[in-house]
């Protein structure tokens, strides 16, 4: 029998699906939330205090973009009235100096700004949207002027991952705290596009050496986290921390989701917040029971040294690559699955150099 869980740490509030660029990675939903269902201004502070309530300390407001929601400095001032700790994660779509400064008096605490390339060529080409690269340059030196802490999350596939030192230079250039070096994770529209996005042998290595070098040259400068590319991995992320561990997600209609793309996993049932109370949910909700702990595990996770370190890996993968969420993470070379994810693997390395995307429409 699984031991009670701990309230989470953390929520991710997806205030809106909509958004104006189009990124081919985006981690939203195939399909989009339209805005007539988003839950309105009250619901959300409700829903804010409820997760205070319930041991919620970090409040992560993302989309979609956020600044698409007008009452975004609102939601702020109701999270920090609620005592939770606010990072917007946007791609400064949206943002001006205005609404920063509004942000900035709502006690906003942290911006983590998605940087989609290091060029207006190669930026503007991933994210669909002409133009944005020179704005989101202008919103990170307001940033940097009003003194918000700054994250650069800096999403890396086969097109930009060569870019690698100069993204890292440039979260320097604009006084970032932190870099993120997420390498594209397969879900949502990355799924859509894995074959354009799969990065090459030779860059993961060169990818591994440059962030060991950085890391070790910026020390007391830039904190540098990684996430490497998944498929070239020989054991799986700790996916959520462990399903219904740490934190939760919830979706611009009030669905909670125990990660960003658990709704792919089909038989699960979710709650939603103006239904039922966020403590209920997390405590007794069907979706976040189903992969909580290790008694659902499979018989080679639950015999596996690695079993209290990766939890089996992501529910969500299992369920994309190999049509079985109860199964381990195919990364995991102990796993059967992992031919599967081999042979997609090796069917994407013959990739072309300049791919075509299916962009997020
Ligand atoms: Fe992780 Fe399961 Fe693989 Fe062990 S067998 S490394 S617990 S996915
Ligand atoms: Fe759902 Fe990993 S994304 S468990």
């Amino acid at each position: 029998m699984c031991a009670a869980p701990n309230p989470p740490m953390a929520m991710l509030a997806e205030l809106t699906h909509r958004c104006p660029l189009a990124c081919p990675y985006c981690s939203n939903p195939t399909e989009l939330a339209a805005k007539e269902t988003e839950l309105s201004t009250e619901t959300w502070a409700d829903v804010f205090r409820q997760a205070a309530d319930l041991g919620v300390l970090q409040l992560h407001l993302s989309g979609g973009e956020p600044a698409s929601r007008s009452d975004l400095v609102e939601l702020v001032i109701a999270a920090r009235e609620a005592g939770l700790y606010t990072n917007l994660i946007t791609s400064g779509i949206g943002l001006n100096e205005r609404r920063l400064r509004a942000l900035d008096d709502a006690g906003l605490d942290h911006v983590q700004l998605s940087l989609q390339g290091i060029t207006a060529e190669m930026a503007d080409r991933i994210g669909g949207y002409t133009g944005g690269f020179k704005r989101k340059m202008h919103v990170a030196e307001l940033i940097d002027q009003i003194g918000f802490p700054l994250t650069l999350n800096a999403v890396m596939h086969r097109e930009n991952l060569d870019d690698l030192p100069a993204t890292i230079e440039m979260a320097l250039r604009l006084n970032a705290r932190r870099i993120e070096i997420a390498c594209v994770q397969f879900q949502g529209w990355a799924l859509t596009n894995r074959a354009a996005l799969q990065p090459r042998a030779e860059q993961v290595v060169e990818a591994k050496r440059t962030v060991a070098e950085a890391v070790e040259r910026l020390r007391g400068q830039l904190v540098i986290d990684f996430v490497p590319p998944d498929y070239y991995s020989d054991y799986p992320k700790a996916c959520m921390n462990g399903w219904g561990s740490t934190g939760l997600n919830v979706s611009p209609d009030g669905t909670v989701l125990p990660c960003h793309a658990a709704a792919i996993i089909p038989g699960l049932e979710f709650d939603q917040v103006q239904a039922r109370p966020l403590r209920d949910i997390w405590y007794d909700g069907p979706a976040f029971n189903a992969f909580r702990g290790t008694d659902w595990m499979p018989e080679l996770c639950q015999g596996c040294e690695r079993r209290d370190i990766d939890f089996g890996g992501c529910r969500c993968q299992a369920m994309a690559i190999l049509g079985d969420a109860t199964a381990p993470d195919p990364v995991c070379r102990k796993s059967p699955g992992r031919a599967t994810l081999d042979a997609l693997l090796a069917e994407d390395r013959q990739g072309v150099e300049a791919p075509e995307y299916v962009y997020r429409r």
